[in-house]
C-alpha cells in the first residue's frame, strides 16, 4: 500500500453494533461509548438509528443519545433516517450526516423498510430535498451489494444503477453494505470498478460483514480498487436484524491495525480504541467480542500483567 495516503473510516459499531443486541443498552452508557471513540481518533461516528423503535427496540433512546452527544471539533455524528418521520427527528437532535438505506434485491429491502426499492427511492426524495435545504450532509447504504440473505446473487450492474440514481437525488456519499459478509475479493473489485461508472471513487464508502471471515480481505481489495473511505465496527459488533445468520461488521482495530502498518494513516490511535472495546465488552455487553486484533491485544496485555506479577 501506497506510504503517505490516507483514509477515513465511518465508526458504525454505536448504531449497526447496537442494533443488534439483545440486552438494554442504557442510555448513559450509549453516549459514553460515542464521546470515547471520538476521544480515541475517529472522526465519522454513526451514532444512533432513527428508525421505527417497534422495528428496532435496542434503538428506542435514539433522541436522547442525539442529544446527549458532546460536541468535538472535527467529528460528524450520523444516523439512520428512513423517511420524513426519521428525518424530523435527525433535524430535532442537530446531527451532522442522514444516512438512508434501500438494499439492492427486492426481498430484503421488504423485510427491512416494508415497502419495495422505487418506494424507497420516492421515501428518500423529500429527505433529501430537506437534507440539502438545510445543508445536512448524506449518505446513502446499498445494502445487499454482494448478495442477499433471501435470493441470493446480486449482479453488480443493478447495485451500480441503484447507486446512481441515488447520487441523481443528490445523495453525498455512497455506503456498499455487504450485509451478511459473502462477498470476496475479486467481486468487490467488479463492484466498484462497475459502481465507479456512476459515482467517483471519492464518494464511494464499503460497509463490509465479516460472516465468512473475508471482511478484511475486502477493505484491501477496495483499497486497491482506489476506495478510500470505509466503515467499521469497533470489535466486530454488528449484524442486521432482518438479514438472517449476519455477523458484525470488520473490526475497526483490525482496519486501523491493517492501515497503520502500511503508513496509511486513519487518525485513530489503536490503544485508545481498545480500551474502548474492553470497557464495552466487559463492563456494558458482558461478552467478548470477535475482533481479532483486540482479541491479540488484550490477550498481550494480560501475558504482560501476568509477569509483572511473577517477577
Ligand atoms: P412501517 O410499519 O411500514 O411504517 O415501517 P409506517 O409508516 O406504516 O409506520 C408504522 C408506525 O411506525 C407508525 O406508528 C409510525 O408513526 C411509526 P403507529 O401509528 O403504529 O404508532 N414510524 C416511526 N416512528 C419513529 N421513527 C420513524 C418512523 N417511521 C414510522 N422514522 C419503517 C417502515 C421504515 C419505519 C420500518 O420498516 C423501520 O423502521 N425499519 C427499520 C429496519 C432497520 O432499522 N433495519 C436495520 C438497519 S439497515 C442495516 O442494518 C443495513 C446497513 O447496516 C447496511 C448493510 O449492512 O448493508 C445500513
Ligand atoms: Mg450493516
Amino acid at each position: 500500500m501506497p506510504a503517505g495516503t490516507e483514509v477515513v473510516l465511518t465508526e458504525v459499531g454505536p448504531r449497526d453494533g447496537l442494533q443488534n443486541e439483545p440486552g438494554v443498552v442504557a442510555t448513559a452508557d450509549k453516549v459514553t461509548l460515542v464521546r470515547r471513540l471520538a476521544a480515541a481518533g475517529l472522526r465519522e461516528i454513526e451514532a444512533t438509528s432513527f428508525v421505527s423503535p417497534k422495528w428496532i427496540p435496542a434503538l428506542a433512546d435514539a433522541d436522547d443519545v442525539a442529544r446527549a452527544l458532546p460536541r468535538v471539533p472535527g467529528v460528524r455524528y450520523g444516523a439512520l433516517v428512513p423517511n420524513l418521520a426519521g428525518w424530523e427527528r435527525f433535524r430535532a437532535a442537530g446531527l451532522d450526516v442522514a444516512a438512508v438505506f434501500v438494499s439492492a434485491s427486492e426481498t430484503h429491502n421488504r423485510r427491512n423498510v416494508n415497502c419495495s426499492v422505487a418506494e424507497s427511492l420516492e421515501r428518500f426524495r423529500p429527505v433529501l430535498d430537506a437534507a440539502r435545504e438545510a445543508g445536512v450532509r448524506t449518505r446513502a447504504y446499498v445494502s445487499t451489494a454482494c448478495g442477499c440473505p433471501y435470493e441470493g446473487g446480486v449482479a453488480e450492474g443493478a447495485v451500480a444503477r441503484l447507486a446512481g440514481a441515488l447520487v441523481a437525488l443528490g445523495v453525498d456519499e455512497i455506503s456498499l453494505g455487504d450485509t451478511i459478509g459473502v462477498g470476496y475479493p475479486a467481486q468487490v473489485r467488479a463492484l466498484v470498478e462497475a459502481v465507479a461508472g456512476e459515482v467517483p471513487l471519492s464518494g464511494i464508502a464499503l460497509h463490509l460483514h465479516d460472516t465468512y471471515g473475508r471482511a478484511l480481505a475486502n477493505v484491501q481489495a477496495g483499497f486497491d480498487a482506489g476506495i478510500r473511505r470505509f466503515d467499521a465496527s469497533l470489535g466486530g459488533l454488528g449484524g442486521c436484524p432482518y438479514a438472517p445468520g449476519a455477523s458484525g461488521n470488520v473490526a475497526t482495530e483490525d482496519v486501523v491495525d491493517l492501515f497503520e502498518r502500511a503508513g496509511v494513516a486513519t487518525g485513530v490511535d489503536l490503544d485508545a480504541l481498545v480500551d474502548v472495546s474492553a470497557w464495552l465488552e466487559r463492563e456494558v455487553l458482558h461478552r467478548r467480542l470477535p475482533g481479532r486484533v483486540l482479541r491479540a491485544r488484550l490477550g498481550e496485555r494480560e501475558r504482560a500483567a501476568a509477569a509483572r506479577t511473577t517477577t
